[in-house]
């Protein structure tokens, strides 16, 4: 018999290696988990996190190394066999089957029950109804995936992992898509399965979250372990030193607060239900943050103004010359650039070339007489992967085979290469790790100064404050207030003040 892990652990893998065509992903990685903790794992883009957990869930091998679980040592051939062991995952990438509802994709592939039957289809969607409630969240359990937003599918993931009953529980980076409030509901339930045994596996970018869930956290770094600590005994600093390897500083670039001539002027813009009269300008030379509660109408003037889904009436103005954008195509010609939230359905272009995915919006420019230069085309393609710090084995990698961050890094090189006049962006940095967001706002920051106007559409609050020159706070579809910080940076209580409509630091207070 092999033998078992130590007194008070759950797993321990130790020589954990795994290649990927010109890429050594995991390199002889050790890590031990205990038992019932909250064990984060953090690194830079590309560290290997999500490769080590899909060896750890059976949906890769490794090449060598051995896994200890309770029991013994395993391998596990498929996602099923790892979960029958007791092992839960959400996916980074949504692995959800969009034609499904909410109750079909919780309970796919676990057959036992027999989902085929009328009465079990019954139960399912009786237990996934149970399981929203319990995390606070409301969602209609026949709901089918391709009418749900990024978050409502993001909660459907977490339900999935938690209707299985998992000894180890992993999640990669479960808050990217979540509000204030569902992660504190999603905290509340990672407390009650730790105190029930459960090992909880938390990635996240925001060490925030990993200083108030997690005991424990590993650094990786280029597919190695650089170290565990405890969390009490650590610092923030300490963390980021151990995952770029220098002290970050300036994370946010001054801005010299030029602001030039008007870009864009919207009126009375309104949609559905979910625009109710938008005026704004936004001009050359600054950065517009839009801030509001989720669901505020945000992203529906994100998607209005890119013609995703065109707003019903109101004025939008590019330049002096009223538009009236009914299609993306219109968008783009008008010189508009845009990075959606959904980067998996919209944007990511997951079998093709990482150089395609960069140069595809601007292909036009490397025509020479008509006839594509390949050259120009790789030059160009290789310099923004330089820029941006493009983890890639080489440009011709399949996009989908870029790690998380990366592919956002990719989106925004797209734009970069195009150069719009007026760039909305939705939350530009979710996903990216901390040395790889100093970088992205200082690239944004200089399109502006080139002469660019950006909308960023964003949940981070200290990311809002940090980077824009003014910040709109929606409410309710409308513009509830504009907050010049020219004078100096605003607070997240008075942003806070204005999307809710009443004193936040009085009723729910500040989040954290
Ligand atoms: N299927 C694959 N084929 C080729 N290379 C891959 C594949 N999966 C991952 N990689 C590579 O392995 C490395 C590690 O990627 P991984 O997704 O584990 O990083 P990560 O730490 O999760 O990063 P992020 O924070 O961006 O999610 C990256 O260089 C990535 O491009
Ligand atoms: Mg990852």
């Amino acid at each position: 018999m092999s033998k078992d892990v130590a007194e008070g652990n759950v797993l321990e893998l130790t020589g954990i290696t795994k290649r990927f065509p010109g890429v050594l992903a995991l390199d002889t990685v050790d890590m031990v988990f205990r038992k019932g903790e909250v064990h984060a794992l953090v690194g830079e883009n590309g560290a290997g996190k999500s490769t080590l957990m899909k060896i750890l869930s059976g949906v890769y091998q490794a090449d060598s190394g051995t896994i200890l679980f309770s029991g013994g040592s395993v391998v596990f051939r498929n996602p099923s066999q790892a979960q029958d062991a007791g092992i839960a995952i959400i996916f980074q990438e949504f692995s959800l089957i969009r034609t499904f509802t909410v109750a079909e994709n919780v309970f796919l592939n676990r057959e036992p029950s027999g989902l085929a039957g009328f009465k079990d289809m019954r139960t399912a969607r009786k237990e996934t109804g149970n399981l929203l409630r319990e995390i606070g969240f409301d969602l209609d359990p026949d709901a089918r995936i391709e009418d749900l937003t990024v978050v409502q599918q993001q909660v459907v993931e977490i339900v999935k992992a938690l209707s299985i009953t998992a000894t180890v529980l992993i999640m990669d980076e479960p808050s990217a898509a979540l509000t204030d409030k569902e992660l504190k509901n999603l905290f509340g339930i990672i407390r009650v399965l730790k105190a029930r045994g459960v090992t909880i596996i938390y990635i996240s970018h925001m060490l925030q979250e990993i200083f108030e869930i997690a005991d424990r956290a590993t650094v990786m770094k280029d597919g190695e372990t650089i170290g565990t600590k405890n969390i009490c005994e650590t610092t923030k600093e300490e963390l980021i030193r151990m995952m770029v390897g220098r002290e970050i500083k300036d994370f946010f670039p001054a801005s010299v607060r030029t602001r030039k001539e008007e870009l864009l002027s919207v009126s009375g813009l309104r949609k559905g239900r979910k625009l109710d009269g938008v005026d704004f300008s936004l001009h050359a030379g600054e950065i517009l943050g839009i801030a509001g509660m989720a669901g505020s109408g945000q992203t529906d003037l994100a998607k209005a103004l890119f013609g995703v889904e065109a707003a019903d009436s109101g004025e939008i103005k590019v330049l002096g010359k009223t538009l009236n954008i009914k299609s993306v195509r219109q968008a783009i010609g008008a010189g508009i650039g845009y990075i959606s939230e959904d980067r998996k359905n919209y944007g990511i272009l997951g079998p093709m070339a990482v150089r395609v995915n960069i140069t595809v919006a601007d292909l036009g420019r490397f025509l020479r007489g008509g006839v594509l230069s390949g050259k120009k085309e790789r030059e160009e393609a290789n310099k923004k992967i330089g820029e941006l710090g493009i983890k890639v084995a080489g440009m011709n990698q399949r996009a989908d085979t870029l790690s998380g961050g990366n592919q956002q890094k990719m989106l925004i090189a797209r734009w970069l290469l195009k150069k719009p006049r007026i760039f909305i962006i939705v939350e530009p940095t979710r996903g990216i790790d901390v040395g790889a967001k100093t970088e992205i706002y200082r690239i944004m920051r200089a399109l502006v100064e080139s002469g660019s106007g950006i909308l960023m559409v964003s949940s981070d609050l200290p990311e809002v404050i940090g980077i824009s020159d003014r910040i709109l706070v929606m409410r309710s579809g409308r513009i509830e207030g504009i907050i010049d910080q020219s004078g100096g940076l605003t607070t997240e209580e008075r942003i806070m003040s204005l999307a809710v409509g009443h004193d936040y630091s009085f009723s729910e207070g500040i989040p954290s």
